[in-house]
């Protein structure tokens, strides 16, 4: 009797640990995912236009505000590339530079200081952000997968 009493007690342990381990790596997310989230505004970053002190409202700040094809399309004088892969990666000229392609290191800067990998500085359109390497490693996994 006492035996299936300890036995129904170790089991009840069991299931709750089981339970327990399950919704913690449930409630983890992917690297890729929380870049997508960066990406979209979900987690929000605080951007600065070069000059300006005060934060930009998130609904700006967030780069699908601007780095999408529509909106290339609509805005040709303040263009954003479209940031992908392909975009990043592909060696080739930028802003009238010579031919320079992004690895993290230097993703992470120029979105830091609107430096890019040339030392070429970037339009003031292109805001400059706080972000941390995890945050910033999460981005580039994500664009650089897209
Ligand atoms: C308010 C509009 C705007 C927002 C928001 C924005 N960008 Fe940009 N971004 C630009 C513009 C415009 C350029 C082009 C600047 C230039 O060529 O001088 C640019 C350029 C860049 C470049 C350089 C690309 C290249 O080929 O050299 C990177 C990298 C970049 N943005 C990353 C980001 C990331 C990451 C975010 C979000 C955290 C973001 N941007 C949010 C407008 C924006």
């Amino acid at each position: 009797m006492l035996i299936r009493y300890y036995l129904s007690i170790v089991a009840c342990v069991f299931l709750c640990c089981v339970g327990f381990i399950c919704k913690v790596s449930a409630s983890q997310i992917s690297e890729r995912d929380r870049g997508q989230e960066l990406y979209l505004g979900k987690e929000t970053l605080v951007g600065k236009i070069d000059g300006h002190t005060g934060a930009l409202p998130a609904q700006l700040g967030k780069c699908v505000s601007c780095h999408t094809f529509v909106r290339q399309k609509v805005i040709q004088e303040e263009q954003a590339p479209f940031l992908n892969r392909i975009s990043l990666l592909n060696p080739h000229a930028r802003r009238g530079g010579p031919v320079s392609s992004y690895n993290k290191e230097n993703f992470c800067n120029t979105v830091r200081t609107g430096i890019d990998p040339q030392y070429v500085t970037l339009r003031r359109a292109m805001p400059r952000y706080e972000i941390s390497e995890v945050q910033c490693g999460a981005l580039w996994t994500y664009l650089t997968d897209k």
